[in-house]
């Protein structure tokens, strides 16, 4: 087929713990990843041209190779040279609906569709942990967003374990417009803050990935147990995002006062999402919210937490 229409889902951290330095200059992570049904919508077609075209409905997506959707299809062209020869270009376009500086991985979840997408439209064959090879050289969680629905996260976030999706679950998300982080400052910031108290020693390290697999998190994870879930919810980076950003400590105040499951900012932020048991529940705190910070900046979105990661609709 020439064409292929994907859906893209962005993620959650459902913890986000820094362990330590690496010899690549990444962190050492220990985190929990979470799909839920907010989704971008990526075309692919072929063009008939030696190019690589991208654009979005959205005017503030690049289009250009700082857009990780083109770095993506940049990297299949440079990896199978006779399919690009036999295929020609492509015209990538996507429809954004994840919003962006937000710790949501949408241009990652972007990348991941256009992997997947290309190794269908060429026949690469490629398999699931080939597919996600290729995507750690372009980005920590596009492995992640191939595969999607719940995994524990090492290494610098590629190494996955899958675990039950707790589906059940429904959020709110909530995100001023105008805030958008950096990850790499947010990174940048922890280091110079807490660098001190990082576990340098590889056995250590490792050991204390292990114990992720035997946490409480996984085990209420696995045991679907929502209100623990929410007791559970952990991310370093809040200790140098909300300082910085008072808005957005003040966001999660709110939202924590609405008695949601749990609250957390997800990812380098500066969204902050509210776990919730319901659908209702969350359109109850949509409605709270936006009466009590009626501020036109600030984006709420309400979805739910989902089992699947890129899906081939067409
Ligand atoms: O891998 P990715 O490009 O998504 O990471 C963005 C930035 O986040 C990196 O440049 C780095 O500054 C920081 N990062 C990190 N350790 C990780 C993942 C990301 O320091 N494990």
């Amino acid at each position: 087929m020439r064409a292929y229409s994907l859906i893209a889902p962005a993620k959650i951290n459902l913890y986000l713990e820094i362990i330590g330095d690496r010899s690549d200059g990444y962190h050492e992570l220990a985190m929990i990843l979470q799909s839920i049904a907010l989704s971008d919508r990526v075309d692919l077609r072929a063009n008939g041209t030696d190019q690589i075209r991208v654009r979005c409905d959205d005017p503030l997506v690049p289009s250009d190779a700082s857009n990780l959707a083109y770095r993506a299809a940049d990297l299949i062209v440079q990896q199978f040279p006779e399919s690009y020869r036999k295929f020609g270009g492509v015209d990538i376009a996507i429809e954004k609906r994840i919003p962006m500086g937000a710790g949501l991985a949408g241009g990652s979840a972007n990348a991941a569709a256009v992997l997947v997408g290309l190794d269908l439209m060429w026949s690469l064959g490629l398999t699931q942990p080939e597919l996600q090879d290729l995507a750690a050289q372009l980005g920590s969680d596009i492995p992640f967003c191939i595969a999607g629905g719940t995994a524990i996260a090492t290494g610098r976030g590629e190494q996955l374990a899958p675990l039950p999706s707790p589906e059940h679950l429904h959020v709110v998300l909530a995100k001023y417009r105008s805030i958008a982080i950096s990850t790499p400052w947010a990174y940048k910031a922890y280091r110079q803050q807490f660098g001190h108290s990082y576990i340098s020693d590889p056995a250590e390290q490792k050991g204390r990935k292990q114990q992720m697999h035997s946490g409480a998190m996984v085990g209420a994870i696995a045991q679907r147990d929502g209100k623990r879930i929410g007791q559970l919810l952990h991310n370093d980076l809040e200790k140098v995002v909300l300082p910085t950003h008072p808005k957005v400590a003040e966001l999660r105040q709110t939202l924590e006062k609405m008695n949601p499951l749990g609250v957390m900012m997800s990812g380098s932020g500066s969204t902050v999402f509210a776990l919730v048991e319901s659908s209702a529940q969350a359109e109850q705190i949509h409605q709270q919210l936006s009466a009590e910070i009626p501020d036109p900046d600030l984006g709420i979105w309400k979805t739910h937490l989902t089992a699947s990661g890129v899906q081939v609709v067409s």
